[in-house]
Formats: structure tokens, C-alpha cells, sequence
């Protein structure tokens, strides 16, 4: 039986049990926090007051943060992208409304309120050229992306986990960041959107648990394949308006790891949490092959920390045209 049968045939096999990972990784959609919940109500009396309070103390937070701030914002945005991906794996099949399909659906309607409150937040700052940040979201969606998984459902389950997991780290340190400036608001915002990252790593992180218990070898292969050819971030294909793909994501990533947003460090930290995760130490029944990838899994993180600690940050600090220049400081 060829490999990629064997995929979909556990696939299929755990098919039965995403009705229940739903429920325990999902929040029902009357009970989960809406965008609306957290900006100013625009119902009600006092929302100009509510508006320029909120305009006053963005007027305290830094260039850097805002760079990151928009980055971020644009990669939750680019979510049609990630949907129509995620329909596309082996064994989600759509048409006839299967489970996994369900489990893309649901997790695609949770995502969505992340992008959404963010933009809010952003028009509502009056620190932001909202045009510029359009144009780069449209660029990014209509350019779409390739993140090596192909429709195999065992790497874009590494893919998910851990970049669920990265965008978690990320959320959580502009929180705290927004904290210090003071802007308790955003920072609760930012906080709860990482709550929802954080819920879905662990919803991915059990699919790729499951998978291992039936399908070691091939699990194991799949996870050494997506950590060797490296995880690329969304945003790696932003780009500016007028621009070519690739420079303003390494403004954005440098903007990122200056303010201690997320950093090579951050990356390393998340492989070595897999591999915890996963307990890869203690897997058996591995074939001769997958024994190698193990013993190459388990090396990975030491190695890439001491390349990490060589990088070296530009000084200069480009200027994004998402940031209203006026008020760069
Ligand atoms: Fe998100
Ligand atoms: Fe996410």
C-alpha cells in the first residue's frame, strides 16, 4: 500500500474522534468573547469619549510596536489563505462536509474574531495608515503561500502546532508590552487572543499525539522533514505596497525581535516544547529511518540555539509606511 493511503486511511480512522476534539479544543460560538466585546461601542453615548481615550494612550506606544502590532495583524488577516490550505489536506474533505472539514470551519470562525479586533484596534488608534495595511492584506492573501506541507496531514499538523504556538508567544509579549505603556485595553485584547492561540496549539499538538500512536515512523519522518526545511512564518511573503515579497518581512522580523516580540531564541524554545510535547524521547516501533530522525529531532534544538546566539540585528530602523510617519519617535 502506497504511503499516502496510509494517511488518509488514519486519517479516516481519527475522523471519528474530531466531533469530540471540537468540544474539548472549541468554544461554542454563543459562549466564546466577540471583537465588539472588547472596542468602543459605537451604540452607545460616550463611544467618541471611549474613541479618544483610546487614541490618547496609543499616542504613548513606540514605532517598533506598532510595526509588530500591524505585522501581526495582517497575518491573522491573511486567514482565507490558511482555510483554503487546510481544506486542501489529505482527508478534510469539504463537499461532503466530513469532520475534519468541521474542525477547519469552526477553528477558521474562531480565528477570524483575532484579525477582526485587531483591525478595529488599529483604525480606531489613529496611529496607523489603515490604507497602506489594506493594500499589504490583499497582497498577502492574493499572493497566497507555500509552506512546504503539501496536502500531507502529518506536517501541516507540525505546521499548526507550532505555529499556533508561535503566534501565542507573540500575542502574549505585545500584551505584556502594551501593559507596561499602560494600555491595559489592548493588552487584555492581546491577552485573549493568545488565550485562543495557545487552546489551538493544544488541539493540534493531540492530533499529531494520535497520529503517533498509529503511525510512529511516518509521524516522526514528517515532523524531522518540517524542522529541517524550517518552519516559515505566514508573513514571510509580506510585502508593501509598490514593493517586491521578502523585504518587509524582514523589516517586520527585526522590528519583532528588537522588542523581544519573537525572537530565533523563541523558535528554538517552541521546537524543543514539541519534542517535550510529543515525548519523542520514549516513541517506539520506529523503523531504522525514523530511529534517525529521532536522534536528529532530539540534537535539533542545542544546534540551532548556538546559531541563534551568532545572529546580529541591523542597527538602522527602516520606516514602514503602515505607521503614520508623523508620529515615528
Ligand atoms: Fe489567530
Ligand atoms: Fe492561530
Amino acid at each position: 500500500m502506497s504511503q499516502f493511503n496510509v494517511r488518509l486511511e488514519v486519517m479516516e480512522f481519527l475522523e471519528k474522534s474530531v466531533d469530540s476534539f471540537i468540544e474539548q479544543f472549541l468554544i461554542p460560538i454563543e459562549k466564546i468573547w466577540q471583537p465588539t466585546d472588547f472596542l468602543p461601542n459605537s451604540e452607545s453615548e460616550t463611544f467618541l469619549d471611549e474613541v479618544k481615550e483610546l487614541r490618547e494612550i496609543a499616542k504613548d506606544l513606540p514605532y517598533d510596536f506598532w510595526v509588530v502590532m500591524v505585522g501581526d495583524t495582517i497575518t491573522e488577516e491573511a486567514l482565507p489563505t490558511y482555510e483554503s490550505w487546510l481544506m486542501n489536506v489529505e482527508g478534510v474533505d469539504n463537499e461532503g462536509r466530513n469532520s475534519w472539514s468541521k474542525w477547519v470551519r469552526q477553528w477558521t470562525g474562531e480565528e477570524n474574531r483575532h484579525g477582526d479586533l485587531l483591525n478595529k484596534y488599529l483604525y480606531l488608534s489613529g496611529r496607523i495608515n489603515m490604507r497602506e495595511v489594506e493594500i499589504t492584506t490583499q497582497h498577502l492573501i492574493a499572493d497566497g503561500f507555500d509552506i512546504g506541507t503539501g496536502r500531507d496531514p502529518y506536517k501541516n499538523f507540525v505546521y499548526t502546532s507550532f505555529q499556533e504556538l508561535a503566534t501565542y508567544v507573540s500575542h502574549n509579549r505585545v500584551s505584556q508590552i502594551a501593559k507596561d505603556y499602560g494600555d491595559k485595553k489592548l493588552s487584555k485584547v492581546c491577552k485573549l487572543i493568545a488565550g485562543d492561540e495557545m487552546r489551538h496549539h493544544h488541539a493540534y499538538c493531540e492530533f499529531v499525539d494520535q497520529i503517533f500512536k498509529v503511525d510512529p515512523s511516518e509521524m516522526m519522518l514528517a515532523f524531522q522533514y518540517m524542522m529541517k526545511q524550517k518552519i516559515t512564518m505566514p508573513a514571510l511573503f509580506l510585502r508593501e505596497s509598490g514593493e517586491k515579497i521578502g523585504l518587509a518581512f524582514e523589516q517586520f522580523s527585526n522590528s519583532a525581535q528588537k522588542l523581544g516580540v519573537y525572537t530565533a531564541n523563541d523558535y528554538v524554545e517552541i521546537m524543543q516544547k514539541l519534542i517535550e510535547r510529543w515525548q519523542i524521547d520514549k516513541i517506539g516501533n520506529l523503523s531504522d529511518e525514523a530511529e534517525k530522525a529521532r536522534d536528529y529531532l532530539m540534537k535539533l534544538p542545542a544546534r540551532m540555539a548556538k546559531v541563534s546566539e551568532r545572529l546580529v540585528l541591523p542597527d538602522e530602523n527602516y520606516i514602514f509606511k503602515w505607521v503614520q510617519p508623523a508620529l515615528v519617535r
